[in-house]
């Protein structure tokens, strides 16, 4: 089975790289800038016809939440026109499309982990384009899954543990957000999740499922768990300061709750992600054995 999956560099499309490595029937490509831009429908087009995968993984995405907010026609371009135009060449070739989307097309106000039917309220940018991606993907193609996970962190790329581990490294303390809460997901296990359903079970089960790992946290009890597990491996630790989102200012208003409730995706696909504290040890792990300091391996966001 060929599977083509967008974006370069991106944490999910190097994990999706990594995972689909163990399972031979799989051939991956992916397909990434200059040749393949979200912003160019025509390079989108070109680039997926021309691989004539059995199914596509709609990974690339803008994914810089703050400058979003200074940059609405850049990411509504690539969420929204360029992740239809993504669903729309995988129906052109009559193949089905996993599209990945976020938490943040809540508004974080609920008090309850969200259910795929309630409602989306977007508070936004980021989460705005990323609900009109949805949208737009399940209007252009009918054989679409569209996963929504949270919260995402790996050995690649720019992330919540990368960048605890470099501000250990250079710190005693660090003041952690601890009144937002959620779902920390390996791009690992998302990735595992992706290429089990595009290799078994993709077919008449399309629609919107919610995809993370299990169990939740706040940043400032996900912070501890990376030192934790840093220190057990001889790495940076630091202590945790809990501090309130009011005290943490960002351009865009963070969701205070991004659970997300899995039960849907186990239920239809059998399957439940391991426990975010046992891949959160295992990222440690990995980043400790590389330069975690080095945020140029990242993707800046
Ligand atoms: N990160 C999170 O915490 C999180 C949480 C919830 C949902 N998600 C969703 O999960 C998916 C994967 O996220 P991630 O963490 O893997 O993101 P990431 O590490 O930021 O990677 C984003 C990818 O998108 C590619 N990209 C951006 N603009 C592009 C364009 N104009 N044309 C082509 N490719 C472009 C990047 O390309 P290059 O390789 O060229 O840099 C990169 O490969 C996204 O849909 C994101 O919205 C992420």
């Amino acid at each position: 089975m060929k599977i083509l999956v967008t974006g370069t560099h991106g944490q999910l499309a190097t994990s999706l790289v990594e995972v689909a490595a163990g399972m031979p029937d799989i051939t991956l490509v992916r397909v990434g800038r200059p040749g393949f831009d979200l912003s160019d429908p025509s390079s989108i087009r070109r680039a997926i016809i021309a691989e004539k995968p059995d199914i596509v993984v709609s990974a690339a995405a803008y994914t810089a939440v703050d400058r979003a907010e200074d940059e609405r026609d850049q990411a509504y371009q690539v969420n929204v026109v360029g992740a239809a135009c993504v669903a729309e060449a995988a129906a052109t070739l009559r193949v089905p499309v996993i599209h990945v989307s976020t938490d943040y097309v809540f508004s974080g106000e609920a008090s309850h982990a969200y259910l795929e039917g309630d409602e989306a309220e977007p508070k936004t940018v980021y989460g705005y384009t990323k609900l009109r991606g949805e949208h737009a993907v399940a209007s252009a193609n009918p054989r679409h899954l569209i996963l929504r996970t949270s919260w995402v962190y790996s050995p690649f790329g720019s992330n919540f543990v990368r960048t605890m581990l470099r501000l250990a490294a250079e710190r005693r303390a660090i003041a952690v957000v601890a009144d937002q809460w959620g779902n920390p997901t390996s791009a690992l296990d998302l990735a595992a999740a992706i290429l089990l359903v595009a290799t078994h079970r993709a077919r008449d089960r399309y629609g919107i499922y919610h995809v993370t790992g299990e169990g939740e946290t706040n940043w400032a009890g996900f912070a501890r768990h990376v030192f934790r597990a840093s220190a057990a491996h001889g790495g940076p630790s630091a202590e945790v300061k809990d501090i309130a989102t009011a005290e943490y200012r960002t351009k865009a208003r963070r969701p205070l709750n991004s659970r997300l409730c899995c039960d849907k995706f186990e239920r239809t696909f059998g399957w439940r992600a391991p426990p975010w504290q046992v891949s959160t040890e295992e990222v440690v792990r990995r980043l400790l054995e590389v330069d975690y300091r080095n945020q140029s391996q990242g993707t800046g966001v």
